[in-house]
């Protein structure tokens, strides 16, 4: 374990992790992620998640997911998906509960979701923004007893201590994507 890291740093180290050690996430670092969640900015304060935490049922939602590729055979990445799914240590399933308006409250749970991974990443557990479980929300929800009729489950969260170090990816750079209007970039 290294020092404490720079905000700049996990920000920069924050990558999607999709193996893990079998080393165990203890449920005060589950906890930690979550409070850093509930930090967020929500549309009109609405905070309007729910985290289900999975520490043993992985294979089972993993199943879920490979029955509907069976019938939907289409989007492979479910497959790739699940298998992720069943190597994590802890899976976080997110669920929103308010749709006072939506598109608002979805942004909202992005913003959750996104303050999650960092803290993640500043304890050094590897994490994967999960949204393939979306379409089997209902099967997710039967099979866990979750009555979901006022609920959407948005995306899942995979953590778990990183087995490797992902590969650099291309970003976007700063030009080709803003805009700067009424000032001359090397303004001050
Ligand atoms: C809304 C959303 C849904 C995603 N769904 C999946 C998924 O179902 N499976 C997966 O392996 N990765 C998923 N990802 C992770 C992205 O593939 C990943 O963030 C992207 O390729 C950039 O890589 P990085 O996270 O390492 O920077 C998702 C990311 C977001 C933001």
């Amino acid at each position: 374990m290294g020092d404490k890291m720079d905000f700049d740093v996990v920000i920069k180290n924050r990558r999607s992790i999709r193996k893990y050690s079998n080393q165990n996430i203890p449920i005060t670092a589950i906890n930690q992620i979550i409070e850093a969640g509930l930090l967020a900015p929500s549309a009109h304060n609405r905070q309007p998640w729910e985290i289900v935490v999975l520490k043993k049922k992985q294979t089972e939602i993993a199943a879920i997911m490979k029955q509907y590729n069976s019938i939907h055979p289409e989007d492979e990445s479910i497959l790739k998906t699940a298998s992720t799914i069943e190597r994590c240590n802890t899976l976080l399933l997110v669920y929103c509960n308010s749709f006072e308006q939506w598109e608002y409250d979805l942004l909202s749970m992005g913003a959750m979701i996104e303050n999650m991974l960092l803290k993640a990443t500043d304890l050094e557990i590897g994490s994967v923004w999960i949204g393939n479980v979306v379409p089997m929300q209902k099967e997710i929800s039967n099979y866990l007893k979750i009555d979901d009729r006022n609920k959407k489950l948005v995306s899942a969260v995979a953590l778990g201590y990183p087995l490797h170090e992902p590969k650099p990816l291309s970003r976007k750079k700063l030009l080709d994507i803003v805009l700067y209007q009424d000032f001359m970039i090397d303004e001050e």
